[in-house]
């Protein structure tokens, strides 16, 4: 018998969170931003259900050669662009669309030799200070490419760096807006501004663009928690992560649990031991009290996360025993549901980190 660990892709997920993506921006079309190898979920897993987008945002160039080599012959783009010259090449094979976010990008394609122009997407670094041209030097960058033989369309884009923020935060996305909108005034080309908090929170045409970014809304996790949760944007879960109790102990008060014991008992419990641990991809750092369903009924870790063990407090679960099946997030048994939102932030880090670090040794299986 396998370790009774899975995770299980949920293709009708995707297409929920899909059509809520173009509710939300119904004039824009849509790119599935698919990097990380689709959130950790497996591009070739993903692709059913995100197929319906208008196009595939990533990174990488061979997860670009994949989602061609599904068969996809809409628009590519390279959220980062080419990190060398010769990435143009594939670039040209594979008509990838890709970002321009600096001057030696700029170089790189005036001296490429290709037949069909490239289509561009011009980056504005808008204050976030990671990727893109200052406003001041944005339109002499549009002016150099726009002179280059080797340059087609070039498209207008953006990244906020606050788009999820609370109002009362004082941030916000209204200064980078603003500098959108100075730096690319009068200028032609599509306009890309939105990732998901964005698109769900600012539901402003100019916001939402021609094209929104729809990346961590896709995979049924709310940008914003805990503000706001999957229930409030109405997304489901595209990952579940499950397990199996592979033993059961009867506590003492005063008795302790795990490595450090670090939990101990007030008075008599049960405990259930579950095989998933840091080697599978779930949050060492989860403390106790992280959320977490036993046949369907939430209850909470107790003691440390170990390699491939973790701990559970079985008192709300009086008859789970060995077998019985852990939810460690999303979609549990009789219609329970554990959003991989509330583990991630009992665990001090985002739902994002969670899906991308899903372990290599899970058997991961696509329900329809
Ligand atoms: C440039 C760019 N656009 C869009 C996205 C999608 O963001 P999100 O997953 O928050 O929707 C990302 C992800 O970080 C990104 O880097």
């Amino acid at each position: 018998m396998p370790r009774p660990i899975e995770a299980l892709i949920h293709s009708d997920a995707f297409l929920h969170n899909l059509a809520r993506v173009r509710e939300c921006a119904p004039d824009a079309r849509v790119w599935a931003v698919v990097k990380a190898d689709a959130y950790g979920h497996g591009i070739e897993r993903a692709y059913d259900g995100l197929r319906g987008a208008d196009g595939f945002a990533l990174l990488d160039l061979a997860e670009a050669e994949r989602v061609r080599a599904l068969g996809w012959r809409g628009p590519v783009l390279l959220l980062e662009g080419t990190f060398e010259p010769r990435d143009l090449e594939l670039c040209s094979r594979l008509d990838l669309w890709h970002t321009v976010h600096c001057s030696e990008q700029i170089d790189w394609l005036a001296a490429h030799k290709t037949q069909a122009p490239h289509r561009v997407f011009l980056k504005l670094n808008s204050g976030m200070n990671r990727l893109g041209f200052r406003p001041q030097a944005f339109r002499a960058a549009w002016s150099r490419l726009d002179a280059l033989p080797q340059v087609g369309e070039i498209s207008l884009m953006t990244h906020f760096a606050d788009a999820d923020a609370d109002p009362s935060s004082g941030r916000g996305i209204d200064a980078a807006l603003a500098a959108f909108d100075t730096a690319t005034a009068g200028l032609p080309g599509e306009r890309t501004l939105a990732n998901s908090a964005a698109t769900l929170r600012h539901r402003l045409p100019r916001v939402a663009g021609d094209w929104v970014r729809a990346g961590i809304m896709s995979y049924g996790s709310a940008p914003d928690h805990p503000q706001h949760d999957i229930a409030h944007w109405n997304l489901r879960p595209t990952m579940t992560l499950r397990t199996k109790l592979i033993a059961v102990q009867h506590l003492a008060a005063g008795d302790r649990v795990g490595y450090g014991s670090a939990f101990t008992a007030d008075a008599p419990m049960r405990i259930g031991i579950a095989a998933c641990g840091y080697a599978d991809g779930y949050p060492r750092l989860a403390p106790t009290g992280t959320p977490v369903l036993v046949d369907g009924l939430r209850t909470r870790t107790v003691g440390r996360v170990s390699m491939d063990m973790i701990t559970l407090d079985l008192t709300p679960a009086p008859q789970a025993g060995i077998g019985s099946e852990v939810t460690l997030w999303g979609e549990g048994p009789h219609g329970a549901r554990l959003p991989i939102d509330e583990v991630a932030h009992a665990a001090g880090t985002l739902g994002y980190e969670l899906m991308c670090g899903l372990a290599q040794r899970v058997p991961v299986r696509t329900l329809g």
